[in-house]
């Protein structure tokens, strides 16, 4: 017996599709039959995102969007409302750390930069697109935060607060809404190869055979690990699901500051292997 996703006729908004874990939801829900809109800042990743997924037999438009900007956010909302009539599924997916700054040398202007790339947008489109969702009943909104909003993040502590605030926005919207049939839950990436996090760059070579030890999984994700978790959570397969914040992770939050050693034994202190 299989079971098959069956988005056809459902209309999906993802913004920062163009690449990452956005381009990959964008792909494997186009697949199950959604018309994707792919909201994105830069014209050509989002061509690019079109353009594969039409030449795989699917529906996709561009949508050329800072999510930054409040008049583009609710342009984006308006026009694709407009058009479809609809949104079924919004992937509210553009994050991104920015300059990782000590807490003690942050200023407001990068305060307000976090604010502006990992939450506002979250709020503003969520905002915009959910009374459709509400009138009709239906729909799932599906928030990208991070590891670094469900543990804590030394590097940059304002970054992991916003972060922990798309997470809890995600449980406590999910409250006032599900009794309007609308499903909030969001997924916490990890350790996946992107753009934005480029592995190849950030981890010499002679290291990256250490990858089996270093990641709880034994390796680093790609975009797909995360958008197969959110073309579930978009799906009717997680209707008794509402507020969750699911790690796509490889293991590293479960992990807890366990390592695995060279000889395949666990650690929690220094130690020779
Ligand atoms: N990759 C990881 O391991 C990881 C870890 C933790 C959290 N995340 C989260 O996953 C999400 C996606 O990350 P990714 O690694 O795929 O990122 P990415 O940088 O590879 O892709 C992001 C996409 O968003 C677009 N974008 C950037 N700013 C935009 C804006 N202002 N308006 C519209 N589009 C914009 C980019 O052009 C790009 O196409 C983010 O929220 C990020 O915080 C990723």
């Amino acid at each position: 017996m299989s079971v098959e996703v069956d988005l056809e006729g459902k209309v999906a908004l993802v913004t920062g599709a163009g690449a990452g874990i956005g381009a990959g939801a964008a792909h494997v829900l186009a697949a199950a039959g959604a018309h994707v809109v792919v909201a994105e800042i830069d014209a050509d990743l989002a061509a690019t995102t079109v353009d594969a997924i039409r030449v795989a037999g699917g529906r996709a438009e561009v949508s050329v969007v800072d999510v930054r900007r409040a008049d583009d956010v609710n342009r984006l909302a308006a026009t694709t409302l407009a058009e479809h009539g609809r949104v079924d599924i919004l992937v509210n997916n553009v994050g991104h750390y920015l300059t990782v700054t000590p807490f003690g040398q942050s200023d407001d202007d990068h305060w307000d930069a976090l604010d502006a790339i990992n939450f506002r947008h979250v709020l503003r489109l969520t905002r915009a697109v959910l009374p459709s969702m509400v009138a009709r009943g239906s729909g799932s909104v599906i928030n990208v935060t991070s590891v670094e909003g469900l543990r804590g993040y030394p590097p940059d502590p304002v970054y992991g607060a916003y972060k922990a605030a798309v997470a809890h926005f995600t449980r406590c919207l999910a409250l006032e809404v599900a009794p309007d049939g609308v499903r909030v839950n969001a997924i916490a990436p990890d350790l996946t190869h992107t753009v934005q996090v480029d592995y190849d760059k950030m981890t010499p070579p002679e290291l990256a055979d250490r990858w089996p030890i270093w990641a709880p999984i034994g390796r680093r994700g790609v975009p797909a690990d995360n958008a197969d978790v959110i073309l579930f959570l978009a799906s009717d397969l997680s209707r008794f699901m509402i507020g969750q914040v699911i790690p796509t992770d490889g293991g590293s939050v479960v992990a807890g500051g366990w390592f695995r050693t060279v000889n395949g034994r666990w650690t929690n202190r220094p130690r020779n292997p």
